[in-house]
């Protein structure tokens, strides 16, 4: 718009390590000097409806091919916002808005569009619509005259959508053509920069039985849900190391976990968070005229190294964990929760309790057909021991008198 002679270039990095999604170069010039330089991987997870009248999730990268639009790309000079905007596919596009108050410079806002009639990206989609999200205040923010550096995936939530960031490094109000020499590094790589550094991203150890963990929601300083249990993920995605689909058994881990969540009259929810990698969202409906509750809803977000793309897995119809209102529910057998074909959730020991708690601890539980028959065999071993005593028993009557008859013959 107000741009002059923009030259947008467009350079392409190919990873040396196979496996690694594609880092793109884009940058926006105003005459002969550059004012925003990016150099990053992305990927995007969207969740569309679908004409079966069900939800859907895919997760595509930027891909190589995207260019800078001339266009909506500004260096500000107009007076609005520096903006990077990169398009690709039949469509979609990225946007990053920068602000600065002289020493700082942050993004201001960052957008996502994308086309549900492109078929190939959003099959059975029931709409044709471009959707523009929008997330203010993302958090990447830098010195001025600084590059800001951030190798490690940082996920950021855009409406409905999950962009992923990696390998990135971008600059805006540059003071020269080409990025600053100066970083200023974002806390996950200096996070992990203590850790001893290997390319490879880590691969989940398989895990024994996962430790069982106490949850608990306050509402208004008593504790309205309340769970112990262990807990392991069953999850397929696309692994970047190995360039493929894998399925993975993953424990939470109780002491990196924290608990959230909220009781409502009839919904009461219990969100598990650990270490911002992994959100998992349990939702348990009442039914006040039954006085029973369930297990109603399980969501999963997962944003783990070895993710091509964040992972996200829902199911709002779910019946498990089946109990009445004043009891807590409770199977210590192991279970499996399905959630959708990608991902269900294992559970050990557990006991739970999301409505009608009083004393802040567990009220009587009802347990699961699965503990129950497990009580039952000691009860069956036992009735077999005593049914065989008694035989034994009566063997020797009866044959104490059929001797005791023999005596008296003679
Ligand atoms: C990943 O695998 C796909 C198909 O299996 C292949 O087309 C692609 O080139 C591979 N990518 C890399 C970076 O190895
Ligand atoms: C851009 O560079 C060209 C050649 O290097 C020079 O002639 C021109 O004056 C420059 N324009 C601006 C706005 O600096
Ligand atoms: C699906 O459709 C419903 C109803 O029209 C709408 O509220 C919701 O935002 C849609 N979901 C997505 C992911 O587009
Ligand atoms: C798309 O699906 C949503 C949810 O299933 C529904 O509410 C909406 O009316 C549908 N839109 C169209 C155009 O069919
Ligand atoms: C995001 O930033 C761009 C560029 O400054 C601006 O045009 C757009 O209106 C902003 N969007 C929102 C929702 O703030
Ligand atoms: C959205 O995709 C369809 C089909 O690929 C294409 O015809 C249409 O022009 C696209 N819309 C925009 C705004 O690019
Ligand atoms: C700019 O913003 C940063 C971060 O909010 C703040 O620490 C700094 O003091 C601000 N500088 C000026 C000149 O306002
Ligand atoms: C950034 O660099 C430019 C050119 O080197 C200089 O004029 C400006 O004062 C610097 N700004 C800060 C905040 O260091
Ligand atoms: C929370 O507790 C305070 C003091 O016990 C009470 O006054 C208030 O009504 C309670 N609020 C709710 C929402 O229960
Ligand atoms: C994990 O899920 C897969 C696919 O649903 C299934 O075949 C496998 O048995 C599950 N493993 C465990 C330990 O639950
Ligand atoms: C958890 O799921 C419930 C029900 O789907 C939803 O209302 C709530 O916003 C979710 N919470 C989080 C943190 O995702
Ligand atoms: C409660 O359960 C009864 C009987 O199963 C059912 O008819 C009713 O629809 C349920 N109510 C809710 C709110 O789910």
């Amino acid at each position: 718009m107000k741009l002059r002679g923009a030259l947008c270039a467009l350079l392409v990095a190919c990873c040396a390590a196979p496996g690694c999604i594609q880092a793109v170069t884009l940058q926006v010039n105003e005459g002969n000097s550059t004012c925003i330089k990016a150099e990053l991987s992305a990927s995007f997870s969207v969740t569309y409806n679908t004409t079966s009248s069900s939800t859907r999730t895919v997760q595509f990268a930027l891909p190589a091919s995207a260019t800078v639009d001339a266009v909506s790309s500004s260096c500000g000079a107009g007076g609005g916002l520096p903006w990077l905007v990169a398009v690709f596919g039949p469509g979609h596009a990225l946007g990053l808005s920068f602000s600065s108050n002289g020493s700082v410079y942050s993004v201001a806002n960052l957008t996502l569009q994308y086309n549900l009639s492109d078929a190939s990206t959003f099959p059975d989609a029931n709409s044709s619509d471009v959707v523009t999200v929008v997330s203010s205040s993302v958090g990447i923010w830098a010195a001025v005259n600084t590059t800001f550096r951030c190798m490690s995936p940082s996920a950021f939530s855009v409406g409905g959508a999950t962009v992923t960031f990696s390998d990135m490094k971008l600059e805006a109000y540059m003071p020269g053509n080409d990025l600053s020499p100066a970083e200023s590094v974002c806390t996950a790589d200096t996070a992990s920069t203590t850790a001893p550094s290997t390319t490879a991203a880590p691969v989940p150890t398989p895990p024994g039985t996962p430790e069982q963990g106490t949850y608990s929601v306050d509402n208004n300083g008593s504790v309205c849900l309340l769970a112990q249990m262990g807990l392991q993920f069953n999850i397929s995605y696309v692994s970047k190391s190995q360039n493929k689909t894998v399925q993975h058994l993953v424990n939470l881990t109780p002491h990196l976990t924290n608990a959230s969540g909220s009781c409502e009259a009839s919904r009461a929810t219990l969100v598990l968070t650990q270490e911002q990698a992994t959100t998992l969202n349990f939702t348990f409906t009442l039914n006040s005229t039954t006085s029973k509750y369930h297990l109603s809803g399980l969501a999963l977000l997962a944003i783990w190294p070895d993710m091509i793309a964040p992972f996200s897995a829902s199911n709002a119809s779910l019946d498990y964990l089946r109990s009445t209102l004043g009891r807590s529910y409770m199977c210590s057998a192991a279970q499996t929760l399905v959630v959708e074909p990608t991902f269900s959730l294992n559970t050990f020991r557990l006991q739970v309790q999301p409505f009608g708690l009083t004393t802040n601890q567990f009220a009587t539980a009802e347990e699961c057909q699965m503990d129950q028959d497990q009580m039952l065999i000691p009860i069956v071993v036992g009735a077999a021991l005593a049914g065989l005593v008694l035989i034994v028993l009566i063997a020797y009557l009866i044959g104490r008198r059929r001797s005791h008859a023999g005596y008296q013959t003679i």
